[in-house]
């Protein structure tokens, strides 16, 4: 065995990001598979984690140049590429790099000889669900939709009846029920909202009631079955949006939040609320659209602001997992950790990937991008 593997922990430079990708468990438990870890200074300050909580799990502080003669780059975002200066040949860049959105970047990996990992692009297969970043971080979304929601909206959620008379329960509405719509609906139910919900994949119905909400689903129009390879949703025909906004309008009427989730892998967010819908709203209502970054669920949502259309608040954040930096980190850098670790070969001192995971997430390799999905 050579000299032992080196992990770079570098601090986020996108603005408004405020997660770390290694917090000190995870640092002690790269020790522990005999790697070497270095952190940038301040990298995990945002996300409550002072360099002396990761020097104290083992980790090298270092003031710049954390990449200098590393094997393997960790971000929770794409590094640029100048941050990757002196990190060795063919070092591996882990990290959610927003492949098609950020695709000179990719180029760039290539160009500079780096192996990037994109780890939103991990198949959705059983022993890669520890890994998944879009998970872990949909998750924690979906909870911090419906507490923001809850912040804005000038009324209560539970029913309380008091000796000044009764508050009703808020009506809360959540559109998409994937992983961030799952949770959403479980903690407006925690918070005692009334809660009603639908997707396309008709097996989310049971979910739903598993829940203790309400589905609300399109009955008996052609091409119903909404579910695509891997689990995702598959954009709908005609007869089906149409059948769908019509049930969405009467439905919205009534409801005092809506959450919306809904996303198609590689296109633009399906668009579920039109403007004339919410003005069909009571005034004070909120809608909290978590695919804003996306194009958007809701027309006139715009990122990071709180938009007042026909006296009803939309709401959506274009990073909205970096609202809980530290839970967010924990569940992110575990994700590498299990990603880096399910491939760690004792022998070389350093993780191997398989065929099926390493094809999947691998972007760039001996200079040039190799990803399918980039490529096709
Ligand atoms: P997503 O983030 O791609 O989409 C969110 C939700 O929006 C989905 O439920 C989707 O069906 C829904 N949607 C799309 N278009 C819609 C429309 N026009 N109207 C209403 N709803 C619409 O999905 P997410 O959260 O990533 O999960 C999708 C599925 O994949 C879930 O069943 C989840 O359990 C599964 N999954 C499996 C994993 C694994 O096995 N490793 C990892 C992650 C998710």
């Amino acid at each position: 065995m050579g000299a032992a593997t080196t992990i770079a922990v570098l601090r986020e430079r996108a603005s408004g990001e405020h997660r770390v990708s290694a917090t000190p468990e995870t640092v002690k438990k790269f020790i522990g598979l005999g790697a070497a870890v270095r952190v940038e200074a301040g990298a995990g300050v945002s996300a409550s984690i002072s360099d002396e909580a990761y020097q104290a799990a083992g980790a090298e502080i270092v003031a710049s140049g954390a990449a200098t003669g590393a094997d393997i780059v960790l971000g929770v975002q794409g590094p640029e590429p100048e941050l990757l200066a002196g990190a060795k040949p063919g070092a591996w860049v882990v990290a959610g790099l927003d492949p098609f959105g950020k695709r000179e970047r990719v180029d760039a990996y290539a160009a500079a000889g780096y192996e990037a990992l994109a780890m939103e692009f991990m198949p959705r297969i059983t022993r890669a669900q520890s890994m998944d970043i879009l998970s872990s971080q949909s998750n924690l979304a979906g909870y911090k939709a419906v507490i923001v929601a809850a912040d804005i909206y000038g009324r209560a959620f539970p029913m309380m009846m008091t000796a000044a008379g009764t508050v009703s329960a808020a009506k809360v509405f959540v559109m998409g029920v994937g992983v961030a719509g799952l949770q959403a609906i479980a903690t407006a139910r925690r918070l005692g909202g009334q809660v009603s919900a639908t997707d396309v994949r008709s097996a989310t119905k049971e979910q739903i009631q598993s829940l203790g909400a309400k589905p609300i689903f399109v009955e008996n129009v052609a091409g119903i079955e909404g579910e695509g390879a891997g689990g995702y949703a598959t954009e709908m025909s005609p007869e089906y949006q149409a059948a769908q906004a019509e049930l969405v309008s009467s439905h919205i009427a009534k409801q005092d939040i809506v959450i919306t989730t809904a996303l198609i892998p590689g296109r633009p967010a399906p668009r579920l609320i039109t403007d004339a819908q919410i003005a069909t709203m009571k005034p004070g209502s909120v809608i909290f659209d978590l695919a804003v970054s996306a194009g958007g669920n809701v027309e006139g949502s715009v990122a990071d602001q709180v938009v007042e259309k026909h006296g009803v608040k939309i709401v959506g954040y274009s990073n909205t997992a970096t609202h809980l930096a530290a839970d967010a980190s924990a569940l992110f850098s575990r994700n590498l950790f299990n990603f880096l670790s399910a491939f760690w070969d004792k022998e070389q001192g350093k993780p191997v990937l398989d065929e099926e995971i390493g094809n999947a997430v691998r972007l760039t390799q001996g200079g040039k991008v190799v990803n399918e999905r980039l490529l096709g």
